[in-house]
């Protein structure tokens, strides 16, 4: 029913597969692409680390999942294990996990960009072991931290 629809082309697409909302804005837009995904030390690990997983993976992107916070910690064996979004009050607003590719996502709501938060970086031990030394009101890590600027933690 639904692929008949879509040759019947966008409009009908998001008439079809988003009920009687027919004034839907995301035009074209899979609403099955809208899932919740958040990363974990035992969830499959993920791909493109380094590359801006927002570029691809946001509203009315052709990804799954509208990601709130992404990005990419390199290093040896994995010495960081979780990124930390910390609010201006010191709340911590998400953790999220590392899976084994190094990269880290949510599809969490966050207060971002309406509030800055401080990333933090978590070791092995839960230690913290990196902080942005500013707030930020974008979790689009890796679109300021690529090439020489990625995101790096080593064992010493
Ligand atoms: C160039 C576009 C693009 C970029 C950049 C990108 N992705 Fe993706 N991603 C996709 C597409 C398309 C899929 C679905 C097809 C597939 O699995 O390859 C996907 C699938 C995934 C999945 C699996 C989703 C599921 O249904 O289980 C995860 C997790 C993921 N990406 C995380 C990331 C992370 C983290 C980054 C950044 C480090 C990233 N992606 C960068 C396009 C992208
Ligand atoms: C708008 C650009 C921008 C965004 C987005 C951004 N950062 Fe940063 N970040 C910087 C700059 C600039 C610095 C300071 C220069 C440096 O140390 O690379 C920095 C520094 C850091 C540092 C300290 C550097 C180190 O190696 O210890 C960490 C950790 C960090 N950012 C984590 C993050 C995380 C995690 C995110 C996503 C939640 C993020 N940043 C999003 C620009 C950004």
């Amino acid at each position: 029913m639904r692929h008949r629809c879509f040759f019947a082309g966008a409009r009908w697409l998001v008439a079809c597969s988003s009920g009687d909302d027919a004034s839907d804005p995301r035009n074209g837009h899979d609403p099955g692409l809208d899932i919740e995904l958040v990363s974990g030390h035992d969830v499959a690990p993920s791909h493109a680390a380094g590359e801006n997983c927002m570029a691809c993976h946001r509203a009315r992107g052709n990804a799954p999942g509208r990601f709130t916070a992404a990005g990419t910690i390199f290093g040896t064996s994995l010495v960081a294990t979780a990124v930390q979004l910390v609010g201006l009050d010191g709340e911590v607003v998400a953790e999220l996990e590392l899976d084994a590719s190094g990269n880290f996502y949510t599809t969490e709501p966050l207060p971002i960009p309406e509030e800055a938060v401080v990333p933090r970086i978590l070791g092995r031990d839960g230690a913290m072991i990196g902080v942005m030394p500013f707030p930020t009101v974008s979790a689009a890590c890796n679109l300021c931290h690529a090439g020489s600027a990625r995101l790096e933690f080593d064992a010493r």
